[in-house]
């Protein structure tokens, strides 16, 4: 049987790995029988650079993409066009059983849109959808996920849920119950496996914030046990917060004055860093950036916000279980951070991830200055949560693919294909 997976964007890489990573281990359990899976991995070019892209295929052991289709930037018609024409020509070479997407960004819908598309162009190809990550709502219908999420739910037909208001959400959508399966978190899988190895990165003292202690154990140096300059770690990039400029600066003057309290950290987007030079709003930033060519040592300002390169997910994890505080506008920190029990305030006003507010470390601070003020404050007085949801437990990409080995290898029994 056939599966095909697509990434396309940052956070997508971190999903998918752990899906490639259970078909291998599939593969060993049937080698030999018909039960095998031959894994094709489409990447769409959507995110294209090193810092976006590349360096996660190094981080993560992600194969090598089998099909690149290189779409890169575009306005958001643009993109999805681009991409369904070219999935398009790849589904007909390659005619999957299933294809899967995941998350919620323009890849993710355009792919499965052709998929389900592509039937009327050729009777002979009719992949079902498989996708991770469903049932997340917003309910904010000027975000663009969140009308990725809902299309891309009602073309599937296997929808793997990371928490319970997913399953509530779809029901009241009329999805039958039975395309429905709540396996747990593919981003959480990655988070676990690779938690001990971020211990290892340098980034702490590339920026100075770790003294130069490091301690060998074995074979292996970790900076678990250095002295660790209290810090906050921020990510910013949504268009709602960062493509209006009153809104951004309320926003940045908010983070200002934070970083009176503690450094702030900033792995900028690179959508974010065309926005603070278009609005000429330099001057509330210590810029550190090209620190990965530029070797260790770099001083961050201790009344400032930092602003540094995107980082690796390697980096970027070391940086995150460090730090005393997160501030994000993103969707996957906000699950990254309950699972690894840091506080975190969500610049938005809303989640399509409640389960991080009820049961993890998250808190939704709007865009208002002086309510991101006041959460930072609470969630730095409050004690985290240590326990992860159910079903983030390293184990859910097994589970999807066991679900999709088994339905899959049913229905081409029942065909005779097998
Ligand atoms: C996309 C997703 C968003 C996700 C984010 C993670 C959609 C609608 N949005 O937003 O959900 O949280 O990725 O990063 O799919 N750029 C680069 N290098 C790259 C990629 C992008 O410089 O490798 C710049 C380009 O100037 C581009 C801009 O970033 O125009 C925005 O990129 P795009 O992929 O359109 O959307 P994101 O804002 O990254």
């Amino acid at each position: 049987m056939k599966i095909l997976s697509v990434v396309g964007t940052r956070p997508n890489f971190m999903k998918v790995a752990p899906v490639c990573a259970a078909i291998e281990k599939h593969n060993r359990h049937y080698a030999g029988s018909p039960q095998t899976i031959e894994h094709i991995l489409v990447h769409t070019g959507q995110h294209y650079d090193q810092l976006m892209s590349d360096s996660f295929f190094n981080d993560l052991n992600l194969p090598k993409p089998d099909i690149n289709l290189g779409v890169g930037s575009g306005t958001h018609i643009e993109q999805l066009a681009e991409i369904m024409k070219k999935f398009a020509k790849v589904l007909l070479q390659v005619i999957p059983d299933v294809v899967i997407v995941v998350g919620d960004v323009n890849s993710t819908l355009a792919c499965a849109l052709a998929a389900s598309k592509i039937f009327h162009d050729s009777k002979n190809v009719k992949p079902s959808i498989a996708h991770v990550e469903a049932g997340l709502r917003s309910f904010d219908q000027t975000m663009p996920e969140e009308t990725n999420r809902v299309l891309t739910d009602h073309l599937s037909d296997y929808l793997f849920v990371t928490e319970r208001s997913g399953i509530l959400n779809l029901k009241k959508e009329g999805i039958p119950d039975e395309k429905v399966y709540f396996v747990g978190n593919t981003m959480i899988d990655t988070l676990l496996i690779f938690k001990d190895i971020a211990n290892r990165s340098t980034i702490l003292s590339n920026l100075g914030i770790a003294s130069q202690v490091s301690k060998t154990t074995g074979t292996e140096e970790t900076f678990k046990d250095c002295l660790i300059t209290p810090y906050a770690l921020l990510t910013l990039h949504r268009p709602s917060n960062v493509d209006n400029k009153p809104l951004f600066l309320n926003i940045i003057e908010a983070l200002a004055e934070i970083s009176i309290y503690l450094p702030v950290i900033f792995p900028a987007h690179p959508r974010t860093v065309n926005k603070i030079n278009e609005f000429g709003i330099n001057n509330y930033f210590n810029f550190l950036t090209g620190l990965q060519t530029c070797g260790n040592g770099a001083q961050i300002s201790e009344k400032r916000i930092n602003l540094i390169d995107p980082l690796s997910y390697i980096d970027f994890l070391c940086l995150m279980s460090n730090a005393k505080i997160v501030l994000t506008d993103s969707g996957g920190i906000q699950e990254e951070t309950t699972c690894l029990g840091i506080p975190c305030v969500t610049v938005r006003n809303n989640t399509e991830r409640p389960v991080t507010i009820e049961e993890g470390t998250n808190i939704l601070a709007g865009t208002d200055k002086n309510k991101i003020i006041k959460c930072f404050h609470d969630q730095l007085r409050k004690i985290a949560a240590t326990k992860s949801p159910d079903y983030w437990d390293g184990r859910a990409a097994e589970r999807i693919i066991d679900v999709l080995a088994a339905k899959v290898y049913a229905q081409r029994e029942k065909e005779g294909l097998c």
